[in-house]
């Protein structure tokens, strides 16, 4: 595998050019790809087309993640922002939305959707998911879309999610999983990685680290074949979205 700080600068490089891209052309009609299709459609109606055509998830994390009036939601690899626009509401005037991102053209862009909407109860920071600007015991819900597959060094992140949630706060996740493992050269293949595609793990693997990270009731929601939102290529395992939801415990 490659260095951790290398595959953070080939991710940030494709998620910038991709915040740069949309910026500049195609986001006045629905012309981008983008993944707001695996949203209920009632869901996602009133966000502007900026925001929906920078939809880059695997899933929807918001509906599983049960948000209630007046809590602190916290989400890991924000982007355009749409979990966070979508939690902001659920949440209301009395709770707050952290979207926490490491790249800059991403956080440009999520601010310039915030400002457009007139939104107040949402503020994106600029940090690592593995090192996350969040003071501990502070988040009653920690959600991500398709960020942690991205991640070098995911005990990193499940340590972090554990540290910033509140004791008995939850994580609703959604994510790349695999059945078995992307051998050594797969993973060495940033492309591949910064697509979402080898840097996912095993579900069990996955959820495992969940476990040893001290969570309880690590609950595999749904899974199901991401053939249309990642590309399989022969050799590969088998690759699903799958949603997740866990506890820290009270
Ligand atoms: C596939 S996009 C998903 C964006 C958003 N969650 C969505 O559903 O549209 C991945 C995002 O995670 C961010 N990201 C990836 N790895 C990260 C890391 N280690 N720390 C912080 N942000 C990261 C990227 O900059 C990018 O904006």
């Amino acid at each position: 595998m490659a260095q951790a700080s290398e595959v953070h600068s080939a991710v940030q490089q494709r998620y910038g050019a991709i915040a740069e891209s949309r910026a500049q052309s195609c986001c006045s009609s629905d012309c981008c790809a983008s993944n707001v299709q695996l949203y209920d459609a009632a869901l996602v109606s009133d966000l502007p087309i900026e925001v929906t055509s920078l939809s880059l998830g695997c899933g929807d994390p918001v509906t599983i993640a049960g948000l209630q009036p007046g809590e602190t939601v916290l989400d890991l690899g924000s982007g355009g922002g749409i979990d966070c626009f979508l939690a902001a509401k659920q949440v209301g005037e009395t709770g707050y939305v952290i979207g926490v991102d490491m790249t800059p053209a991403m956080l440009e862009r999520a601010n310039a959707h915030k400002q457009r909407m007139g939104v107040t109860n949402v503020e994106f920071r600029r940090g690592q998911i593995e090192e996350l600007p969040v003071v501990a015991n502070s988040i009653d819900v920690v959600m991500s879309n398709c960020v942690i597959n991205l991640s070098p060094v995911k005990p990193a992140v499940f340590a972090e999610v554990f540290r910033v949630l509140k004791p008995g706060g939850r994580a609703a996740i959604s994510d790349i999983v695999t059945e078995g493992e992307f051998d050594a050269a797969l993973q060495a293949d940033l492309n591949q990685w910064s697509e979402c595609v080898t840097g996912a793990i095993d579900a069990a693997a996955y959820t495992g680290l969940m476990t040893a990270a001290g969570f309880t009731k690590v609950v595999v929601v749904d899974k199901a074949e991401a053939e249309d939102i990642v590309e399989r290529k022969p050799g590969m395992p088998r690759i699903f979205s799958a949603r997740i939801t866990a506890r820290k415990p009270a």
